[in-house]
């Protein structure tokens, strides 16, 4: 990088974060006060941004607003989960109709949640399901049943894998508020299938390979087919379960990704949309491994949450996946943003910016040097620009683009093929308006 061009970036940045502050005064008097109850004003750190986060008043349809009045196109898609946008009319009238037909919490197994459940099954080729509140709790309780079931302890899983708040694996390590830490082995690379299927082999007490068919929250890095079969093929081989977290991936394709890449994984976890837009977390796969939870069989484990069959969950999911996200409805949305991607790709062509993911997920990333293709978040690290990523969030958003900083899209249902063509045209009067940053 050319110090011109850096300190150009620098410029063009501090300019940038100057103008979203005098734009934002609203936003920023409800980050003060916020702080005076929340530590740093918030709840969820990954919303957390420099110098204020902006506070978002409503959605509809498409679109958000925030507390000073801009309109902007959502395509945060709240991390996949607000796969159905802001105003669907069924998932309107399910919410109404289980308030004033059903109740909320009966206390008591319902009809609500088999329905859901079978569901899940014959759309994720499941043999046995069970819920919980959130895809965190999904994989904290498929873990603990894949130790009961292989009476062994250790979990493999990749550098830049994420399941869930207290399940995370940045750079190779297991985060400060991973639990069971000493439990975990951290394959340095996704996507390495030599260096995966060497330690899945040589890894005593090993009880399953846990692994995201794309990592999502890692940058939207798709897993080739090679490395997934490989993983699955050496986790049997040396009597481990294979579990597939499609916590995020579930969405992209009718039968989720795993389906799709022909991948037979012993358990499954899933979460975000199933849940209509409410709380929600999945796991199941096999009959024989899903027995562990079953309370009629002597030193069953127990799965207990007091919202895993919430009724209102229970409808909305079922409502919205049978009849709002229906397979041709997956397959249409996952198209749109193929098609997204390579128009993102091709105005963004010889330029620092590169898109990932695949169908309704993309991951933007800037980087200094040329890469071919990202297959792990290592293939980046040295070159990545984060001050190139912050200028384009704050770019976006003046254009009228809700995307997170991080550097990740999640199209929503509600969303136009017109309205992407505008984000398009913004991506591309961004890397003419900063040629001379932007350029390779
Ligand atoms: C792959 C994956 N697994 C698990 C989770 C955790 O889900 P939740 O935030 O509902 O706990 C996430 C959330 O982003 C995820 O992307």
């Amino acid at each position: 990088m050319s110090s011109g061009s850096a300190n150009a970036a620098k410029r063009a940045l501090e300019a940038a974060e100057a103008r979203f502050v005098a734009n934002n005064p609203l936003s920023r008097k409800q980050h003060e006060l916020a702080v005076g109850a929340l530590p740093g004003g918030n709840t969820r750190t990954l919303l957390h941004t420099a110098p204020f986060p902006l506070t978002m008043k409503q959605g509809k349809g498409a679109y958000v607003w925030d507390e000073d009045g801009h309109k902007y196109l959502d395509l945060v898609g709240e991390l996949t989960a607000g796969l159905y946008g802001h105003s669907n009319p069924i998932i309107r009238e399910t919410i109404l109709s289980t308030f004033d037909s059903v109740g909320l919490s009966l206390g008591s197994t319902t009809v609500q949640e088999h329905k859901h459940a079978a569901l899940l099954c014959s759309r994720f080729k499941l043999e046995r399901v069970r819920m919980a509140n959130t895809g965190t709790e999904a994989n904290m309780h498929a873990l603990a049943g894949a130790r009961h079931f292989t009476s062994r302890r250790k979990i493999i899983v990749f550098s830049g894998g994420y399941h869930g708040a207290v399940f995370s694996f940045p750079n190779g390590k297991p985060a400060a508020n991973t639990v069971d830490r000493d439990d975990f082995v951290v394959v340095p690379r996704y996507n390495d299938t030599e260096l995966a299927v060497s330690t899945i082999k040589s890894t005593v007490d090993l009880a399953a390979v846990l692994v995201e068919p794309m990592q999502g929250a890692g940058g939207c890095i798709p897993g080739t087919r090679e490395f997934l079969h490989a993983i699955q093929d050496a986790a049997h081989e040396v009597g481990a379960l294979f579990m597939l977290d499609e916590v995020m991936t579930s969405r992209l394709a009718p039968h989720g990704l795993g389906v799709e890449l022909g991948l037979k994984p012993d358990l499954v976890t899933m979460g975000k949309y199933l849940g209509g837009g409410l709380a929600f977390g999945a796991f199941g796969g096999r009959e024989e491994v899903m027995a562990v939870y079953d309370p009629r069989l002597e030193g069953s484990l127990a799965h207990s949450g007091t919202f895993n069959n919430n009724t209102l969950v229970m409808c909305i999911g079922f409502e919205a996946l049978s009849r709002v996200f229906t397979e041709e409805a997956c397959v249409e949305l996952n198209e749109k943003g193929d098609r997204l991607r390579e128009s993102l790709k091709h105005v963004t062509k010889g330029t620092k910016i590169m898109f990932t993911g695949r169908g309704s997920l993309i991951g933007v990333h800037f980087v200094d040097a040329c890469v071919e293709t990202i297959t792990c978040g290592e293939d980046i690290q040295a070159t990545e620009r984060r001050d190139l990523r912050d200028l384009f969030w704050f770019e976006m958003l003046e254009q009228g683009f809700w995307t997170t900083r991080r550097g990740f899209v999640a199209l929503i249902m509600e969303t136009e093929e017109s309205e992407l063509v505008g984000f398009v045209a913004a991506v591309e009067k961004f890397v003419e308006r900063h040629r001379e940053i932007m350029a390779l």
